[in-house]
């Protein structure tokens, strides 16, 4: 594995030389303290609090230290000269605040500019994780909360994914449930030939499913048979194969048109995949003294809970918890992964809790949460409606997903095509229906993707089509910035500023120099280069909202500095004819759209 700190990280680089600067001023002192190194902006651009925590350790033991301050001060002042740090200060009781050098941040925005943001990717000591997300249930629709575990795990492979580990992203898809059992039983009522049977024979897989899910509620001889189908379909009969496989076929199908919506890709390892694995995996834990009887099922007692992990159902048959286990077997010792990330609503906490439990008394998972290999349980809050209920249609039916996606795009369809009206009084560039086509598909689903990462993700969620439509406003009003920043916007902006200036961007990475002399540029500059300590944050505690925070923050670093240095721009980026640079930048401004189109 390679140690070598993370080039990107400023916060590290400081935390670095203010390790040095603390033993070199204490160096009888076993200091346990951990380096506390923080951004800030009010006294400088970072600050170590250490000489907080080191004072009452050391109070009586040298004359020179007779409060925080005098500690303060000897960390600065043994602080290592480096071409990072412009000035430093004490502050406060004895922070020790930092002013990193103009020099340094534009040196490094080069560095960035030249090698590529690849480059600044953080450095995690995971080499491979399995991110198990989206997971819906075959047969039932895919809803909701679905699309949270969806668009959160897609986000946090990505993230990995950036940061070079290897990741396999999981569909655990719910393919091997007793409900088979009452679907299988009420096709052959309905087709009794298998031959006969094929997609157009179940219709709409939803109504099917409900429509066999009363007659086992309300007919016990069907219930009895149901049962039976079960037990046939898992000892492997081929008739109740054949079904079942056509069954999740037609699932799969509808389950693809909303991942290539949303551009997400998956591999799907459904739940029968691992099924061959269980009676192994159980007989280890057995042999291991963890699996005891209970009650007529097969548990392992988990320390702090009052039911146990069932393991083995009493009639013999497996469950979700068996089916976990094999699971996470399956990816420690088959796929060699050595951080597992599950994305599922809060409500699934426990079971997780109790797996990971279990999987630690096994000892295939490291007892310490913070070594390797881990697994973690990525939990969201439930998705809830305007009126603060769970989110659910008129009817009140789950909301399905297909109809959120169509809504979220028509909705944007129909903004565009009154922005469209009012580009058209102003003499703007008209856009083709296709054009229009893409863009309500592309900010309409970046609306909801970006409503569902911005927020803590542990919090309830409430959908609202409205919030998500006044990012959308701003968006699509392409006159001057507003005050509310969309990232898709500036995004836009930006392109456009690039695509223009492309010669010039070749000319700077070859010999030219970046000057960081206006305080919105460099505090543009600085932010960018905390771009690595974000999405390092971020992928160690599983949070795209951090992610999402430090986006937005560019876009109003970004705004700030193109708001005030519009005319240092131009100038700067001037070595053609002036006026026709002019006339470029205005043609920039119609073209936007292009450029929104090309996000994706
Ligand atoms: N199918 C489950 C559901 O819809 C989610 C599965 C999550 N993954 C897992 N390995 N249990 O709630």
């Amino acid at each position: 594995d390679n140690e070598e700190e993370n080039i990107g990280n400023i916060k590290q680089q400081l935390a670095n030389l203010f390790d040095a600067s603390i033993r070199e001023t204490f160096p009888n002192e076993p200091v346990t303290e951990p380096l506390v190194v923080a951004s800030s902006t009010r006294h400088g651009d970072y600050q170590c609090n250490n000489a907080m925590g080191i004072f009452p350790k050391i109070r009586g033991k040298y004359v020179e230290y007779q409060n925080v301050a005098s500690v303060g001060q000897a960390i600065l002042r043994n602080l290592p000269e480096s071409e990072m740090i412009e000035s430093s200060s004490i502050g406060g009781p004895g922070f020790v605040n930092v002013v990193l050098s103009n020099n340094w941040i534009a040196e490094n925005i080069k560095k960035m500019l030249v090698d590529g943001i690849e480059t600044w990717a953080p450095r995690l000591h995971v080499r491979k994780a399995v991110v198990d997300f989206s997971s819906p249930n075959i047969a039932k629709e895919m809803h909701v909360g679905h699309l949270r575990s969806t668009v959160i795990g897609d986000c946090i492979a990505r993230m990995l994914e950036f940061s070079n580990v290897e990741v396999l992203r999981r569909n655990h898809v719910g393919d091997w449930g007793t409900q088979f059992g009452m679907l299988i039983e009420n096709l052959f009522d309905k087709i009794p030939s298998v031959e006969d049977f094929n997609e157009t024979a179940i219709g709409d897989l939803q109504a099917f499913y409900k429509e066999s899910k009363q007659r086992f509620d309300e007919d016990l001889a069907f219930k009895a048979r149901a049962q039976q189908a079960v037990v046939r379909l898992q000892g492997g009969e081929p008739k109740y194969r054949q079904v079942w496989m056509q069954i999740c076929d037609i699932s799969r199908k509808e389950f693809d048109k909303v991942y290539n919506r949303l551009g997400v890709e998956l591999e799907e390892k459904g739940e029968s995949f691992y099924n061959p694995y269980i009676p192994r995996v159980i007989e280890a834990l057995t042999n291991q003294g963890l699996v005891e009887e209970n009650k007529g099922a097969r548990v392992i007692w988990i320390e702090g809970f009052s039911t146990p992990l069932i393991v083995v159902k009493k009639d013999g048959g497996y469950n979700y918890a068996s089916t976990d286990l094999a699971a996470l077997w399956y990816r420690l010792n088959e796929e060699q992964a050595d951080w597992i990330i599950y994305v599922t609503d809060v409500g699934q906490q426990e079971h997780f809790d109790k797996v990971f439990s279990a999987a630690k008394r096994a000892s295939w998972l490291s007892a310490d949460n913070s070594a390797y290999p881990k697994a973690s349980h990525v939990g969201f809050g439930l998705v809830l409606g305007e009126d603060g209920k769970r989110f659910r249609t008129r009817s009140s039916e789950v909301v399905r997903l297909v109809d959120l996606l169509d809504e979220a795009k028509s909705r944007m369809l129909k903004e565009s095509k009154v922005t469209q009206t009012n580009r058209a009084t102003y003499g703007g560039m008209l856009w083709t229906d296709e054009e229009l086509e893409q863009i309500s598909e592309l900010v309409g689903y970046a609306a909801i993707k970006y409503a569902d990462l911005k927020s803590n993700r542990l919090t309830n969620y409430t959908f609202s089509f409205q919030q998500m439509l006044n990012t959308k406003i701003v968006l699509f009003c392409l006159l001057q910035f507003t005050s509310r920043v969309t990232l898709l916007y500036v995004h836009a902006r930006i392109c456009t500023m690039i695509d223009k200036s492309e010669q010039n961007i070749q000319e700077l990475k070859k010999t030219g120099s970046i000057v960081l002399d206006h305080a919105k540029e460099r505090a543009l500059g600085l932010h960018l280069l905390r771009f690595s300590e974000a999405v390092e944050e971020s992928c160690s505690n599983l949070m795209p909202h951090t992610l999402c925070d430090y986006l937005f923050n560019l876009s109003e670093y970004f705004r700030n500095f193109y708001d005030n240095c519009k005319q240092r721009i131009e100038e700067r980026t001037l070595t053609m004819n002036r006026r026709s640079r002019r006339r470029q930048i205005e043609e920039a401004d119609n073209n936007e759209f292009q450029f929104v189109i090309s996000l994706g």
